[in-house]
């Protein structure tokens, strides 16, 4: 029997007596992607698999899709993407998970962005580490009504980098690059299969809101950013070995805290479930 056990928290639940193996069923499968839609985010726990344990798995919830990075995709299972945030002891990391230290919801530099993120942890270090998540239906039901007038119906321009985030992003291929062109998403997205409103924001990503000023653009962002950085938004995720979390990228953002000792690995399995164009 499978069971969804919702978080004392502003999003998440937690699944218990899941058969993993058994995820593909229509009947399981249809649970999962319910309890994605109405918690914006699932931790199942479990053991690590392996690559094709993990893609067969993912499916639940939707088609693969391959990462833009092509130096990420796993040789064998180029659906499932291996990700070192292992902290050096010079002080770095990869540079993705430095840019994944501060907010934001993934891929929006894509016209069609990805509707979830499954993440799988191989390695986790021993302590730290944590992965945060935000409710943005929470956000955006929290500003002022003036403020959801006006931004309801604005468009913005999401890009691979802009100047508005504090690091640089990962160095992309002629290819990569090729790909990723500007493009342009709503501000308020409705959620497809709840109707429900969310703030779609990515402080890594969004340079610009369409008709606005630059002056004007940033400070509405700017303003925007501050509710998201609220507390009784987010819910931390503190992981255990094996564990497999599902988060919604049309209706939260997410971030590492690179606060773990150095030398111990941390290495995840990633997949990225296709979703529609935002409206
Ligand atoms: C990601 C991401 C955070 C983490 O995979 O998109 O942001 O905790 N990961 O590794
Ligand atoms: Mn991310």
């Amino acid at each position: 029997m499978t069971d969804v056990i919702p978080l004392k928290a502003p999003l998440g639940a937690r699944i218990e007596g899941l058969d993993r193996s058994r995820a593909g069923d229509a009947q399981t499968a249809a649970l999962l992607a319910r309890a994605l839609a109405e918690h914006l985010l699932v931790v199942i726990p479990g053991e690590p698999m392996a690559p094709e344990e993990t893609r067969a798995f993912s499916r639940a919830f939707g088609e693969p899709q391959r990462q833009l990075l092509r130096y990420k995709r796993s040789g064998a299972v180029p659906d499932v993407s291996i990700m070192v945030s292992t902290l050096m002891a010079d002080g770095t990391t990869d540079k993705t998970a430095i840019r994944a230290e501060d907010w934001h919801t993934d891929d929006s530099y894509f016209a069609v962005p990805a509707k979830a993120t499954l993440l799988h942890s191989i390695e986790i270090p021993s302590r730290g580490g944590a992965t945060w998540f935000c409710n943005m239906h929470s956000v955006f039901e929290a500003l002022p009504e003036a403020t959801r007038k006006r931004i309801d119906g604005m468009r913005a321009i999401h890009g691979y980098d802009t100047p508005r985030a504090r690091n640089r992003p990962s160095a992309r291929t002629p290819e990569e690059i090729a790909e990723t062109p500007d493009v342009e998403h709503p501000l308020v997205r409705t959620h497809p299969e709840t109707g429900r409103k969310s703030l779609y924001l990515n402080p890594n990503r969004l340079d610009r809101i369409v008709g606005l000023e630059r002056a004007e653009s940033d400070a509405l962002l700017d303003e925007l950013a501050e509710e998201a950085r609220k507390p009784q938004h987010h819910h931390g995720h503190v992981w255990n070995r094996g564990d497999i979390v599902v988060w919604d990228n049309r209706a939260t953002m997410h971030r590492v805290v690179i606060d773990y000792p150095e030398g111990e690995p941390r290495i995840m399995h990633r997949v990225l479930i296709e979703g529609d164009r935002p409206y």
